[in-house]
């Protein structure tokens, strides 16, 4: 029988718990699901390509069908190099719909015979992304339980040290606050 590959593709800056409860639903549906991570020269990320990708292995090392790559320019012709008949994408509310919407009809023009399936995370993750998580961390917010806990390592040691996390704004014992 054949074999479905399918490609989800992202910046994954960082990852998020969303994207893992993703990546474990996809992984049961898909024969290989290939976590693929875009090179966007235009972009300025928080975390390098290569830090974004070792972060991406080690989370996904339980699952054997899954595998992470790294990409660049358009996702449909990375899609027919890998030989993906399937694109995972997620959507987490409604406001994702209309922008994701009009990138699969845009890839099926592209490429009509790559298909690009919807997945929805665990409710707990409907309100998390990426673009928060940087947010939060780099006003020393709390991000636990949001992220992986090497991905909070990794964002401490990449913002200013000189931001102080909540927790380590809890007054010292016998110093008045
Ligand atoms: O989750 P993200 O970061 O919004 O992912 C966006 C991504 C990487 C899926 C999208 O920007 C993409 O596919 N970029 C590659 C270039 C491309 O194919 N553009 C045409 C999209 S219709």
């Amino acid at each position: 029988m054949k074999k479905v590959i399918a490609i989800y593709p992202g910046s994954f800056d960082p990852l998020t718990n969303g994207h893992l409860d993703l990546i474990e639903r996809g992984s049961k549906i898909f024969d290989e699901l290939i976590v693929a991570i875009l090179r966007n020269p235009e972009k300025d990320p928080l975390f390098s390509l290569g830090e974004r990708r070792e972060m991406m292995e080690a989370m996904t090392e339980p699952w054997r069908n899954v595998r992470v790559d790294v990409f660049e320019g358009l996702m449909v012709d990375y899609a027919v190099r890998v030989k993906a008949s399937a694109v995972l994408r997620g959507i987490r509310a409604i406001s994702d719909y209309e922008y994701e919407l009009q990138m699969a009809l845009m890839n099926r023009k592209l490429s009509p015979t790559l298909e690009t399936v919807f997945m929805m995370p665990a409710e707990a993750y409907s309100y998390l992304s990426s673009r928060l998580v940087r947010e939060i961390a780099q006003l020393g917010g709390n991000i636990d339980g949001l992220v992986p806990e090497l991905v909070v390592q990794r964002l401490r040691e990449k913002i200013d040290p000189s931001i102080k996390f909540q927790e380590t704004r809890k007054p010292s014992k016998g110093k008045k606050s």
